[in-house]
């Protein structure tokens, strides 16, 4: 079974994936990388050429593929938008939501121009995508992690907590 790292963007879901792939010895699958490199297309024109939910559709095709094989996933932010990707996730004992404070994201996020829903974004309108996404996140996880830390001290955590 995978063990999947999901909340929002910017909170370190790779980095942490990748911190985990090499403490277990086994592939990350990161679903934006996978969609890229599958479709040959940047996410922001993915977006802009197919809409939003095509790209749902995409990340749903890809989750479906990675999520019983032996592997690290690391997910979008916007994952949870879907309903098919929510019930894959929950089904899932080892998905972890990464938990870090909205502010703190919105500083590393807001001027990406590689992520549509964040890049441009005022505070205020973050803070309003991620109640809503909290809710999801709450309720898919197997466990929520304090992702305000170090990261080296997140993956021990999920680590110990396995
Ligand atoms: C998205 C998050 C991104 C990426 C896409 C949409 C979102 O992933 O999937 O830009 O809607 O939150 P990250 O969480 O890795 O930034």
């Amino acid at each position: 079974m995978s063990i999947v790292l999901i909340g929002f963007m910017g909170v370190g879901k790779t980095t942490i994936g990748n911190l985990l792939s090499e403490h277990y010895d086994k592939s990350l699958v990161d679903i934006d990388t996978y969609i890229v490199e599958t479709t040959q297309l940047p996410i922001p024109q993915i977006f802009e050429k197919y809409g939003e939910k095509h790209f749902r559709d995409l990340e749903y095709q890809a989750l479906k593929k990675w999520i019983d094989q032996d592997v690290i996933i690391s997910t979008g932010g916007g994952i949870v938008e879907s309903e098919l990707c929510k019930e894959l996730l929950k089904q899932n004992d080892n998905t972890f939501w990464l938990k870090c404070d909205v502010e703190i994201l919105f500083n590393r996020i807001n001027h990406d121009n590689n992520r549509p829903n964040a890049n441009g974004k005022s505070l205020n309108e973050l803070k309003t995508l991620y109640s809503k996404r909290e809710l999801s996140y709450n309720e898919i996880a197997f466990k929520h992690i304090d992702a305000n830390r170090p990261r080296e001290v997140v993956a021990s955590e999920i680590i110990e907590s396995l």
